[in-house]
This record gives C-alpha cells, structure tokens and sequence, in this order.
C-alpha cells in the first residue's frame, strides 16, 4: 500500500502536495517523492525514509511549479531505494508516474521495452508504466495513457504528468482507491480522502475502470476508453482524524473491513491465473531442497505464531513433511534441532518482534534455510532471510493484528499449494480446484463480514462476562487460541481456547451455568467429535455459541446462538471462522469502554525481549 497525491492549481504545487502525504503516511512510509512541472521541464527529488527528509531536501533546493505529483511508498516491488520511490520516469524525464498497487506482468512488459531501445534504472513494477506512456505519446497524454493501461494486468491507481502538456494530471483508477478533489481555481488527485482536506471537501470517488483529465479549471471523468462519465459529487463531512480512519471509529474495525482487499492484494502476483498455479517468485526453495528436508520449523511470536499453527495443518496434509510450530521465545532457549535439513519458515507482521528475529538468526547460523513471511518488506526478517513472501496488507496500526493474521494464512496456504506443485504430490485437478477456490476467499470474507450486526448483538449479550472459552479440532482449534488471544487483548475479558477433545481432562471442571463457550465446527472430518464436545458443554448448562458452516442449521436447536461461514476448503476456513471472532472481540472491547487500538500495557511491535 502507497500514497499517491498530485495537485494542478495557480499557488506553489509541491507544499500543498507535501501536506497531503504527510496525512497518507500511514499508508506506508519507506520512502517518499515528488515531481513538479517547472517551465515545462519535469524536475523531481526523492529520499528515503520518512516525509521529514525529503521535506528538508525541498527547503533547500525548492522546486517551482503549480502542477506536480508526489509519492510515500510502501515498498513491494524492488527494496527501498531512492531509485526505487516514486515517482517514476521515462527515457527522457519527460513523462512522470506515481503509482499504487502492483503490475503483474511488468516482466514481460519491460523486456519488450528493452528490446525497444528503453532504459530501465530502477527495480520496480511501476516504472514500465512511464516507459510504455512515452512509447505511445503522439501528442495527445490521454490517449498515450489509455494505449498504456490496457498493457497493464494487475492494480494500478496513477496520477500522470507530462512535460509537454503542463497544467494536466492524468488519474487512473483500477483495483486501487483514487480519489480527485474540486478545489477553488485547483485540483487534485489522491489515495484517500484525508490528503485533500487542507484544500477542499467536495471529491468525485473514481470507480475501477475510471479515468480523470485533470486540469486547474475542469475535471473530465470518463471510462478507460474515453467514454464521458456524469459524477457526482460527494460532501465530505469527517474531521481529518475521522477521515484517517476512513469514517471508521477505530483502526481495528477499519483493518477488520479491509480483509477482502488486503487478501486480494497478497494473491496478486502470486497466482497464475489462467493456468491456476501459484507462482511465488521470490521463493526460491527448489524440489531437490524439499526432498531433502527432515522438517519444517515455524516460529513467530503472539498472533503470528497462531497463523503457524494453521500452517503446520495445512503443510502436514499437502507435504507429509513434518512441522514443528514454536513461539520464537521458547524456541531460541531450548537448543533447537535445527540445521541444513531443515526450512525455516518465519513469520512476523512487523519483521522486527525482537524474539522472532532472534530465532531467525539462531537457526541461520546452524544453516537452516530462512523464509520469511512478513508485511513490511525492508524489515530485518525481510532482509536477513534467503526467501520472501510479502503479505500485502498494508500498513496495521491498530495493535491486535487483524488483517495481517489473515493475509498471513493465506501466504501459509499458497507456500504449501507452490510446494506441493514443486514435489508433484498434487493432481493437476486437486490443484487447479484447490487454487480456484483460494481466490474466492477475499469475496467469502466479505460475506463474512455482512454479519456484523448480529455479531454486535452478541458482544453486547456477552459484555458482562468474566470468562468465555473457545473450543474446536484441528484447525478449528488453532482458529479459537486466537480468538481467545483477541478477545483477552482487548476487552480484558479472560478467555482461553482448548483442544475440545481435552476438555474432560480438567477444563470441564470451570464449565457451569451461563459460562459462554464459543464451539467452532467447520472442519468435516471431525464434525460427529465436535458435536459430543458440544453436548458436553451443555450438559453443564454452558451457553454455547457454535460457529459452523452456512447449511448447519440443525445446530440452531442444541445451542444458543449459531453463527455461519461460507463453505469452502478447510484448509482456507480459518480466513473465514476468525472474522466472526475478530468482530465479537472488537464489539465487545466497545461494549465495555476499552480503548481498541491502543490496549494496555501491550506494544504494536515488541522489538525488545
Ligand atoms: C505484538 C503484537 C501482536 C503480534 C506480535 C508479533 O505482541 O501486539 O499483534 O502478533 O507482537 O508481532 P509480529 O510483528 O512479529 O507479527
């Protein structure tokens, strides 16, 4: 995720475009750029790191010029490099580009760009899109940037400038947010709303597909093939801080909604689609280095280590290969058996949780292969392993990981599925059906997520509780330790999930009258177990909650509330079982007055032991 704002006016463009990042640096924030058209040359400067530094570079060398883009990056495509921020240009620096979003067959595009005489400087996606702007410019930008668009396979939000058609932004819209904003004598084009505020509340919202002609006076909206488009025009009425959180009131409720697009955005690149085949480029691990492997270590800390449990299931089923899941802190003191024959897969949201890392380097030095999987690209554990595979959830600032848990699963499910189609353990139709469901996960989730209200009116039931337990098998069991983690982190309530199978060993025993047990039942082969488990419960007069399958409507009649998931593989149910968790958890932290993103004595990132 990046920020992107562009602005054409009469007043000096780049502070007014610098205003504008500063409110999108929650975005991303690895480097920053910007490009303004002086005298119609295009003059541009970039630097790493945050907003501040380029802020500074701009005080000492300003840049003149009413109409300019500017870029914060959130790095995907190529490491955070001055070369590698945006905005991005062609041969001549003629033609500027800022970019959201990833360009799935910038490869191929940049060989047939080569081979035309362009010169590429920098290692991302993005900057094929300038280079096919300039090989199609005959005079006319729109056109130029429609010709280049329809080359294009992946997410792209872009706002373009040119040398030769000054006082012009082009805006483009496909499966990433744009915004423009109508100011007075100026207009602008952005990520987000929050970037526009300073200047203006009336926004046209473009849709995927769209495209906008943008100049100081007019606002033209058409589709990509130039076709006029009547928008209308909407009032925003938020504060700025309101309008950071996109009119939710909190980040974790924000981050809870942007699941669908968040998994949307990780399987982008990572899916062959027409040949339904997982295509992890930045994963190395060969079928020879698979066969000799004695065992897969998964280690990572808190909500992290909950998405290994999940993928100790699924890599155990595909793989046959055995799988030990271990919480970092635990693992680095106990003298692991760990060496060459053993892959290391390491998973952490921010890359930089102290206990992960140190396991990380513990198993290096032993000679293990590290992969990582972590949301922020030029994090240590990015850095310091031998394969990546990035979870595209954007920056996550509420501190119960949410969306970052769930991009995770999915990275957990695609690496099994590339992995058994390196060692040839899959059919070609388990696979091909296995992937195509995969990408119905983002849509299902948003079914999901329709169930809020209902989900609310439990929370506000529940509220009072001093105890809940979570219940479930196999991988309903890894799903209900972090539903347990999320509801104890941030309602203070205690809650602990158990394998449902071990409950007659003890746990039984704290199981009375009106205690609530949430029983997650999606898994098939171990449905008839969990029912017994369930009548268990009851029979102590628990009150029961079952979360199961859409169809399970049998269950309305022994428990006390049902909610329902979309059916789909288990392997991928618990992208789908913990959202009804994460909402019970958030509605019941609101329910009882706690502060949601910031809970206590608990840190977004733990990078001390
Ligand atoms: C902290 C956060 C958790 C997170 C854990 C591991 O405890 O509050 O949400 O799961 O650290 O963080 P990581 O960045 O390594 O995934």
């Amino acid at each position: 995720m990046c920020g992107l704002v562009g602005c054409v006016g009469s007043e000096e463009a780049a502070p007014v475009i610098l205003e504008g990042l500063e409110k999108l640096e929650y975005r991303g924030y690895d480097s920053t750029g910007i490009s303004i058209l002086s005298k119609e040359r295009i003059i541009g400067q970039k630097a790493m790191g945050q907003l501040s530094i380029l802020r500074e570079k701009l005080e000492k060398e300003p840049i003149y010029g009413s109409t300019g883009v500017g870029h914060t990056r959130w790095a995907t495509h190529g490491r955070p490099l001055e070369r590698n921020a945006h905005p991005q240009y062609d041969c001549e620096q003629e033609i500027s580009v800022a970019h959201n979003g990833i360009i799935e067959n910038y490869l191929e595009l940049q060989e047939e760009l080569r081979e035309k005489g362009h010169i590429f400087v920098s290692e991302t996606d993005t900057e094929v899109i300038p280079h096919l702007i300039e090989e199609y410019y005959e005079g006319d930008l729109v056109l130029a940037v429609q010709k280049a668009i329809s080359k294009l396979d992946g997410a792209f939000a872009l706002a373009v400038i040119a040398a030769k058609e000054p006082g012009k932004i082009i805006a483009v819209r496909q499966s990433s947010p744009l915004i423009v904003g109508l100011g007075k004598g100026e207009n602008l084009v952005a990520s987000d709303i929050p970037a526009i505020l300073h200047r203006t509340r009336d926004v046209y919202i473009l849709e995927d597909g769209e495209m906008a002609e943008i100049t100081r006076e007019s606002v033209k909206v058409m589709e990509f093939d130039g076709t006029e488009i009547k928008k209308d025009v909407f009032h925003v009425t938020w504060d700025a801080v309101a309008a950071e959180k996109n009119g939710y009131e909190d980040f974790m409720i924000k981050e809870i909604f942007e699941q669908p697009q968040a998994l949307r955005d990780t399987l982008t690149g990572k899916v062959d689609r027409d040949h339904l085949r997982v295509t992890l480029p930045e994963v190395g691990v060969t079928k020879d280095d698979l066969r000799s492997l004695k065992k897969i270590s998964i280690v990572a800390c808190g909500t992290a280590y909950h998405a290994g449990l999940v993928g100790k299931h699924i890599f155990e089923r595909l793989l046959r290969i055995p799988v030990e899941v271990e919480v970092a802190s635990e693992y680095r003191y106990r003298g692991p058996m760990v060496g060459p024959e053993v892959l290391t897969v390491v998973i952490s949201q921010s890359g930089e949780t102290a206990d992960t890392l140190g396991g990380l380097r513990l198993a290096k030095a032993e000679g293990s292969r590290i992969l990582s999987i972590t949301n922020v690209i030029g994090s240590s554990a990015a850095r310091e392993s031998h394969d990546l595979l990035l979870t595209m959830a954007g920056p996550e600032i509420a501190v119960a990981s949410t969306k970052a848990y769930t991009t995770q699963l999915l990275c957990l499910n695609l690496l099994g599925i590339f992995f058994a189609q390196e060692l040839q353990v899959l059919s070609e139709d388990r696979r091909k059906a296995l992937v195509s469901e995969l990408l119905e996960v983002p849509r299902l989730v948003e079914k999901v997520l329709t169930t809020e209200a209902k989900i609310k009116e439990l929370a506000e039931d529940f509220r009072n509780k001093e105890n809940i337990f979570f219940i479930g098998r196999g991988l309903d069991y890894a799903v209900a330790q972090e539903g347990a983690l999320k509801l104890k982190e941030i309602s203070y309530i205690h809650a602990e999930a158990y394998a449902a199978g071990e409950l007659k060993h003890g746990t039984l025993a704290l199981v009375v009258e009106g205690v609530p047990v949430f029983a997650l039942a999606t898994q098939p082969t171990l449905y008839d177990k969990m029912l017994s488990n369930i009548k268990e419960v009851k029979a102590r007069d628990a009150t029961v909650v079952a979360l199961v399958n859409n169809g399970d409507y049998e269950r309305e009649k022994s428990v006390d509330y049902v909610l329902y998931i979309p059916k789909t593989h288990p392997f991928f149910t618990p992208i789908l079982s913990v959202v009804p968790l994460q909402l019970f958890a958030y509605h019941t932290a609101k329910a009882r007055g706690c502060d949601v993103d910031k809970p206590r004595n608990l840190a977004k990132s733990v990078t001390v032991e």
